[in-house]
């Protein structure tokens, strides 16, 4: 155990007083110096510790810091075979999983980091990820794919995303078709799925899903301020959130001819039944979402009773 984590235990076991530098140094034969510099990474990754002179330190909240240890200790078997990593700060975990199979990797790898510099979003926008209160984890896929697998590897996620969320806490999550999951009216998560393609080829090298979760940010840019939303759960683990997401997500894809996430899917359906906006060729149209089909396209009536399948894009919805 690090001196950190020592003495974040000691402050755990003793959050309703305050321990003195002096008493943490002695207990760990360190210097106040190496207290106080574990004091300062303690509040990087998050914590909140009241310090008052002549009292000491005195924790006020918690925020486990991602580790690979304490995803491992919560991954499912076939989890553990994915090569995973954890960044304090990256520029954007899809952008590493782009430069790992630059490099040659062609594995199945899981990267998680604890910040984005440049988190990226759909269609191009920016994906806002502060450090300490999200999850931004990317999975590259290299072994198995097709590009039919790829599509459902997608839909599949946002159902790994929400029942891994149901797993740990008792709130409700929806998901806005393609892949957005709401809690209540607001988005909580997005998911960016982008592909290798081999050039000589042409096929579908890799796969790679990005998932971005706002844990607990209470503060969103104004751009962001009515949209987007947090899970806001007392005590959830992140750690143990992105291990169920993996786990649940693997568990899926051993056997996609098994179609039974679809009916998750539907039934977390934020929009069936609902009147929705979509655009095609710049014009937009209104049609009734209907369903969603066995490759997670969304299934349209048009006004004129028409049905149509959307298979991609963005779909405007009212929700209030
Ligand atoms: C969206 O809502 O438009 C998709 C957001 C996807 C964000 C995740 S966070 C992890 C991964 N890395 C990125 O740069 N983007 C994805």
């Amino acid at each position: 155990m690090s001196l950190k984590e020592k003495i974040l235990e000691e402050l755990e076991s003793n959050s309703d007083t305050y321990i003195s530098g002096q008493t943490l140094a002695e207990k760990f034969g360190v210097s106040r110096n190496a207290v106080w510099k574990a004091m300062n990474q303690i509040k990087e990754d998050g914590c909140k510790v009241a310090s008052v002179n002549n009292k000491g330190y005195r924790l006020l909240s918690k925020n486990e810091a991602l580790s690979v240890e304490k995803i491992t200790e919560n991954m499912s078997e076939y989890s553990k075979k994915l090569e995973l990593s954890v960044y304090s700060s990256i520029d954007s975990t899809n952008n590493e999983a782009k430069r790992m199979v630059a490099d040659g990797f062609r594995g199945d790898a899981l990267i998680v980091a604890n910040e984005q510099t440049k988190g990226r979003g759909r269609l191009g926008r920016d994906f806002y990820s502060p450090k300490n209160t999200g999850v931004y984890m990317t999975f590259l896929f290299s072994t198995d794919i097709k590009l039919s697998n790829a599509v459902s590897v997608t839909t599949a996620t946002a159902v790994a995303v929400v029942r891994a969320i149901e797993s740990l806490t008792k709130v409700k999550p929806m998901i806005k078709w393609v892949n957005d999951v709401y809690i209540g009216n607001k988005k909580a998560c997005g998911i960016l799925t982008e592909a290798v393609t081999d050039f000589e080829t042409g096929f579908v090298q890799s796969i790679i899903i990005g998932i971005g979760i706002n844990i607990s940010t209470q503060e969103f840019p104004d751009e962001l301020s009515y949209t987007a939303t947090s899970l806001n759960i007392n005590g959830l683990s992140r750690n143990k959130l992105i291990a169920a997401i993996s786990n649940e997500l693997l568990e899926i894809r051993s056997d996609l001819s098994n179609k039974s996430y679809i009916k998750s899917y539907r039934e977390h359906s934020l929009i069936i039944g609902k009147s929705i906006d979509f655009y095609r060729n710049n014009i937009k149209y209104n049609a009734v979402a209907v369903d969603i089909d066995g490759d997670g396209g969304l299934i349209v009536k048009l006004p004129n009773g028409r049905t149509e399948v959307l298979s991609s894009g963005e779909v405007t919805v009212r929700l209030n």
